[in-house]
């Protein structure tokens, strides 16, 4: 297989001591294979490090030779490393249609590196090897469903990981559940209500709820519940794959408003006024009347001096 993709760059950097000259007056060879590389050298102290850049290609793919030699007056230092030049580009996810309608057959194809393992969502493919494939029959909840295929490769004992997502849109609706648009609503007058109704769709389908076909339904916003709102309302979900229609009923309970109650509470403490005072008149008449009774009883007992002075001898 010719490699394709991205190939990583291939750094090298050796170090080499030289005690007796000044590091200077050294000499640096550096070389991938049979490939003389073009360095730059920084000097430290007693100290040296030659960097090269270099680019893999298809051809290089395999195990190559990095040899790095320094050379100080008569003597010589050589180290030799072994560089894997790999390919391994990202795995694809293929979906047989990106964007299909509901009830259509799918299929999703994850294809890697052929030495490499594949795993689509997560799951290991049946057969050994880079490809992996599942189908499905598109449902509306698989509508923004991620497909991802994962795939790993062992170069020179390490493992790498590479992995793709693709989305799948399908296309179904427009739909309206009881769940997520409640058939009958029922305030209490003057309270502060917001009537929800969630149309699902894909495209997103519009939504409009009518009484009498033109006094609309203020879906998601809040509103105070008047009489006015009550109603039997028309809920229509349009989109470019049709409509569906369902009634949504608005009932508005009488709870005692805020006049009535204080209505209510002006006649409570009349009443209360009215008793108070009753029963004050009635105490007040009652202690007349014993007072009354009590002078009789004086008059008819030992006569008081005022009526005695009032008889002449
Ligand atoms: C090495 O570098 C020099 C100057 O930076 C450039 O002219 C030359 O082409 C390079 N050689 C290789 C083989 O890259
Ligand atoms: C290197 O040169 C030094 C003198 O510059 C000499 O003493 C030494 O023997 C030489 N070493 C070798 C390995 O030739
Ligand atoms: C699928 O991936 C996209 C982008 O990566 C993300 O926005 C979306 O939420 C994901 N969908 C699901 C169902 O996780
Ligand atoms: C996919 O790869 C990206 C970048 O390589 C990484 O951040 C992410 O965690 C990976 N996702 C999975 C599911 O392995
Ligand atoms: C709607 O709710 C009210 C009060 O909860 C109830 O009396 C009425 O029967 C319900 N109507 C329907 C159609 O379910």
């Amino acid at each position: 297989m010719a490699p394709s993709g991205p190939r990583p760059a291939l750094p090298a950097l050796l170090v080499l001591l030289a005690a007796l000259l000044p590091v200077s007056e050294a000499q640096v060879h550096l070389a991938l294979g049979d490939q003389k590389l073009n360095h730059t050298i920084t000097y430290g102290f007693d100290s040296l490090s030659a960097k090269a850049s270099v680019k893999g290609t298809a051809e290089e793919e395999g195990t190559q030779r990095l040899f790095c030699a320094v050379i100080l007056g008569n003597q010589s230092q050589e180290t030799r490393k072994t560089v894997t030049v790999y390919s391994f580009p990202v795995p694809k996810v293929i979906l047989s249609e990106p964007e299909v309608s509901e009830g259509t057959e799918v299929i999703v194809k994850c294809e890697a590196h052929p030495r490499a393992m594949v795993m689509l969502n997560g799951v290991p493919a049946q057969t050994l090897g880079p490809r992996a494939q599942l189908r499905l029959k598109a449902r509306p909840e698989d509508d923004g469903r991620n497909f991802s295929c994962s795939a790993t490769l062992e170069v020179a004992g390490q493992v790498v990981h590479k992995n793709q997502t693709r989305e799948l849109r399908v296309l179904y609706g427009p739909q309206l559940d009881e769940k997520d648009c409640p058939r009958n609503w029922t305030w209490p007058e003057n309270s502060q209500q917001t009537p929800t109704c969630q149309a699902w769709g894909n495209p997103s389908p519009q939504l409009k709820c009518l009484k009498d076909g033109t006094l609309a339904l203020p879906i998601g916003k809040s509103v105070t519940v008047t009489r006015d709102l009550a109603g039997t309302y028309l809920c229509r979900a349009t989109s470019t794959r049709g409509e569906v229609t369902c009634e949504v009923t608005v009932n508005v309970v009488n709870l005692p408003s805020p006049q009535y109650v204080m209505v209510i509470i002006a006649l409570v403490v009349t009443a209360a006024v009215l008793g108070t005072a009753g029963i004050a008149i009635y105490l007040y008449n009652r202690q007349r009347k014993i007072r009354k009774y009590r002078l009789q009883q004086a008059q008819n007992g030992t006569p008081m001096k005022p009526i005695t002075q009032a008889t002449p001898p």
